[in-house]
């Protein structure tokens, strides 16, 4: 065999095995439920309650009821106690489940005392930490978002302080009993460097770094803490976008992000969105940081998102 022979050989075999390693990646996304499947019995053996903050509607309704239809009964999390109560009522109506309603408002610093008050004595085997909020309902430069400073306080007590609150207050009872899951939303635009999403995309690597790195503090333990990263799922956040291919109802996502459970410490959480995912950091960054880009994606949101014209306030 002469040198270039084995060079080619080589090259071959490197080329085999990068490609052999992407379809099984691939396949692990095609088939959830073959590579990661859960028994029938999982959430249930994973503790009697699961805790959804932000669960009056969207994503976080959306895993309220998912996780009630597994058997699980219901600690559902948000501000406006009478879509909370209808939220409980049609729970137990459809699932026969139990639905506990929590009033708080996670931009404030000072709930955690109650609502640790509230779960006390529950054995919590779920806990999604759901509730996250944008700057501005039209994404902008950071100096141009509304009433800065007091939306920046909220952000960070929103997007991030909650959830290392809400896992402070859940974890030690999942320790004890050696198993549960955590289930923290982030968001695609943690993983593709948006500019005009600054503060909200930060918020959401926090989101992923602190799912990862709990992950590895507590596997041994026996508990799953996962970052779930979903691009476009059509909620009021996204003023109801039009759901297809790419954007996603909630119940949709939900229904497909919770096989992806035991996937590891991050997913896109559904096939489409794991495309996007792989396709959007292909894109050199200088792409997304020019300015015609950033013009681009401010008049695409306001010309395709219905509603976007009207700056969301921030309560
Ligand atoms: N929708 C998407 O395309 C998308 C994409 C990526 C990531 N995400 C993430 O997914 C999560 C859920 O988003 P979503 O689209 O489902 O949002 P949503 O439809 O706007 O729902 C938000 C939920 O959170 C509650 N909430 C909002 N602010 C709150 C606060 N300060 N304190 C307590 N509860 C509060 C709301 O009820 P009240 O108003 O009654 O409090 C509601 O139940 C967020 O973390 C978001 O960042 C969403």
């Amino acid at each position: 065999m002469d040198f270039w022979e084995l060079v080619l050989i080589s090259l071959g075999a490197v080329v085999s095995v990068y490609f052999g390693v992407k379809l099984i990646l691939f396949s692990w996304i095609l088939f959830p439920t073959v590579w990661f499947p859960l028994p029938k019995s999982f959430f249930t053996s994973m503790g009697e309650w699961a805790v959804v903050t932000g669960a009056s509607e969207g994503i976080g309704k959306a895993y309220a009821f998912a996780l009630a239809a597994q058997g699980m009964n219901v600690v559902i999390i948000s501000r406006t106690k009478a879509n909370l109560d209808k939220v409980a009522k049609e729970i137990g109506d459809t699932t026969g489940r139990r639905a506990k309603v929590v009033v708080a408002d996670f931009t404030k610093e000072d709930v955690f005392d109650q609502i640790e008050d509230e779960l006390k004595e529950m054995n919590i085997g779920v806990l999604v930490n759901n509730v996250g909020m944008i700057m501005n309902a039209i994404p902008c430069k950071f100096l141009e978002c509304s009433n800065l400073d007091q939306t920046l306080n909220k952000l960070i007590n929103c997007n991030v302080k909650t959830l290392a609150k809400m896992c402070k207050i859940t974890l030690p009872g999942m320790v004890n009993r050696g198993r549960g899951a955590i289930i923290n939303i982030s968001s695609g635009v943690a993983s593709a460097r948006v500019p005009l999403y600054t503060l909200y995309a930060a918020s959401k690597v926090f989101v992923d770094r602190f799912s990862q790195a709990l992950q590895a503090e507590y596997k041994e333990k026996g508990i799953i803490i996962q970052a779930v990263a979903p691009f476009s799922v059509s909620t009021r956040m996204t003023f109801y976008q039009p759901t297809g291919t790419l954007v996603l109802a909630p119940d949709e996502f939900v229904n497909s992000s919770l096989q992806y459970l035991r996937s590891g410490d991050k997913t896109y959480g559904s096939i489409t969105h794991t495309l996007v995912g792989w396709i959007l950091q292909t894109i050199p960054e200088r792409i997304f940081f020019s300015e015609c880009m950033q013009n681009n994606l401010q008049n695409y949101v306001k010309e395709t998102l219905p509603g976007s014209d009207q700056t969301q306030t921030i309560q």
